[in-house]
């Protein structure tokens, strides 16, 4: 039996087949003249992702829940449409949410292959043991690596595939990376594969902006969290006392933006880059956008890489979206 987990658990190391900029790279590019900027994927060491686990916990963020709920009801309805052979996670974390799908797969008697894609290779053997043990009919192929740097070397499946994109972590993507990643989708998908992609939608601003300005400061500890990783990874000397957390929604560009905005007038040594930073009272570090979709705005997204949307699962509040699209073009109406 023992065995039998074990032999059902495999890692595989993808290799980038595009160049991946460093930290000390997109510290260069992003920290040294204004606007100031870093890229949201640095948020994410070991405290920050406990601390983003807390955020999901708090009142004000909905988009984790909401988008759980609608996994939930929607499931059953995406596996028997597809019936995938292979199951892609593309920043899969804990896989917390994808365990809805194979609950679906339990249910109509599918059984299928998941590939976890993260570039925490603990957190995949974690998770994938749990897994494995939860399922006894689940192989889990791990994949080690960052999808930034390209899908082309993934290792090859035969079968169907349907690739997972959940979270709204494409609202973190300007709207070039997000038609550059959704294109790479795209080029590794085949007929009868499937996209299932998780959004975030436009709606009231206090809403949105209570979302990430939550009032016990989750949030704003995880803005803070990032000059650790800087202090840390760029052998730096950023004081968190001396910047707060901002964040803001731009109703015209439809995004939540996330500063860390200098209190003071204040001089940081960056040390791996030899330079050290001016900051003016004031002066803000963009750290994230998040991105809020119309369902307009995402067909047309999905439709510029070359996807049809086939589905479009959304609560009745129209706080998220999940939309399952298809290689193909849109379906288009002859006037
Ligand atoms: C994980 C990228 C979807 O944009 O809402 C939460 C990250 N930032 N609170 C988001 C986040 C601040 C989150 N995503």
């Amino acid at each position: 039996m023992e065995d039998n987990i074990a032999s059902r658990l495999t890692s595989h190391r993808v290799p980038a087949v595009v160049p991946v900029q460093d930290i000390l790279e997109d510290a260069s590019a992003g920290l040294i003249d204004a606007p100031r900027s870093m890229p949201p994927k640095y948020f994410y060491d070991e405290r920050g992702s406990q601390l983003f686990d807390a955020i999901c916990e708090t009142r004000e963020y909905y988009p984790t829940r909401t988008e759980e709920a609608l996994l939930r009801t929607c499931a059953r309805e995406v596996i028997e449409q597809l019936r995938p052979d292979h199951i892609v996670e593309f920043g899969s974390g804990t896989a917390r949410k994808t365990r809805h799908l194979f609950d679906a797969c339990d249910r109509v008697g599918e059984t299928a292959a998941y590939w976890p894609f993260d570039v925490c290779e603990e957190m995949l053997r974690d998770s994938g043991q749990q897994l494995v043990q939860e399922y006894d009919w689940l192989r889990v192929n791990a994949l080690v690596g960052d999808y930034h740097g390209g899908l082309a070397g993934l290792p090859p499946r035969e079968g169907r595939c349907l690739y997972l994109f959940l979270g709204g972590t494409i609202g973190n993507f300007t709207e070039q990376e997000a038609a550059t990643f959704l294109a790479e989708v795209r080029a590794i998908m085949r007929p009868g594969d499937g996209l299932l992609l998780g959004a975030d939608r436009v709606k009231d601003p206090g809403v949105l902006h209570a979302a990430y300005n939550d009032e016990s400061g989750v949030t704003a500890q995880f803005n803070l969290n990032l000059l650790q990783v800087l202090n840390r990874e760029l052998d730096a000397d950023f004081c968190d006392t001396n910047f707060e957390h901002r964040a803001l929604f731009n109703a015209r560009a439809s995004q939540i933006e996330m500063y860390l905005v200098s209190r003071c007038r204040q001089s940081v040594h960056l040390g791996s880059l030899g330079h050290t930073l001016e900051l003016e009272a004031g002066e803000r570090i963009l750290t994230e956008i998040s991105r809020k979709f119309t369902p307009a705005r995402l067909e047309s997204l999905l439709n510029g890489a070359g996807l049809a949307v086939q589905q479009h699962f959304e609560p009745d509040n129209g706080w998220f979206s999940l939309v399952l699209a298809s290689p193909g073009e849109a379906s288009v109406t002859s006037s």
